[in-house]
């Protein structure tokens, strides 16, 4: 069965506590962490992941779209991050092994990201060690934007490979899932759907995420 992971991003932040309760039936808890340099935004860090860990079990997935991440992992990790993906375009192959192996070493799951131009290619040598691939569908900055369609390949493309290799890694799409764009990145393999502005949107959250639970 299909993960979600609704993105807080798009949630109403002048009453963020319910707006997390809203979705409580869901397996992951996106977290979009936006720096200005690495992404042309700025979203929120420590202060709002460690109150948001404080009022829900759920697993914070944590999406870093930040320069040279590997600088906060273990600040991420103390303030309650389950799952921490960072983007491979933003950290050298030494930072990225030595992160990952951090993640690890702390009982928590490393996930890498990339961005819609970057190729899958550049996954290939972590795959083995890796828990999390987030294929990027739109370009990382902001929620509410349109799923880029030449994405969608890419996903059938690791899901092969994995699948080849038998690996244990999921592939999380990101950006633009909507019910008609969950079912293609469902088609093309895809484990989980992060999701954003249609999720806040909905009129009843918890109906729309058993819904796209079943596609
Ligand atoms: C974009 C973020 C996404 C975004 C998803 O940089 O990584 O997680 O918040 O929002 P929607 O579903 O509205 O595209
Ligand atoms: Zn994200």
């Amino acid at each position: 069965m299909i993960k979600i992971a609704p993105s807080i991003l798009s949630a109403d932040f002048t009453k963020l506590g319910d707006e997390v309760q809203s979705i409580k039936t869901a397996d992951y808890l996106h977290f979009d962490v936006m720096d200005g340099v690495f992404v042309s935004n700025i979203s929120f860090g420590f202060p709002v992941l460690e109150s948001v860990r404080k009022i829900t079990k759920i697993p914070l997935d944590v999406h870093l779209m930040i320069d040279l991440p590997s600088r906060y992992i273990g600040k991420f990790i103390e303030a309650g991050g389950d799952i921490i993906t960072f983007h491979v375009e933003a950290e050298t192959p030494e930072n990225i092994r030595k992160a990952i192996k951090s993640l690890h070493d702390h009982g928590k799951k490393a996930g890498l990201s990339i961005k819609p131009e970057t190729s899958c290619n550049v996954l290939l040598p972590y795959l083995d060690e890796l828990d999390v691939a987030l294929i990027m569908t739109v370009e990382p900055g902001y929620g509410g934007q349109k799923l880029i369609e030449s994405t969608l390949p890419k996903i059938s493309e690791l899901r092969n490979i994995i699948d080849n290799r038998n690996l244990k890694c999921e592939i999380e799409v990101d950006g633009g899932i909507n019910h008609e764009t969950a079912k293609l990145c469902a088609g093309e393999g895809a484990d989980v759907l992060v999701i954003g502005s249609d999720v806040f949107t909905a009129s009843n959250r918890e109906q729309y995420i058993t819904s796209l639970r079943n596609l």
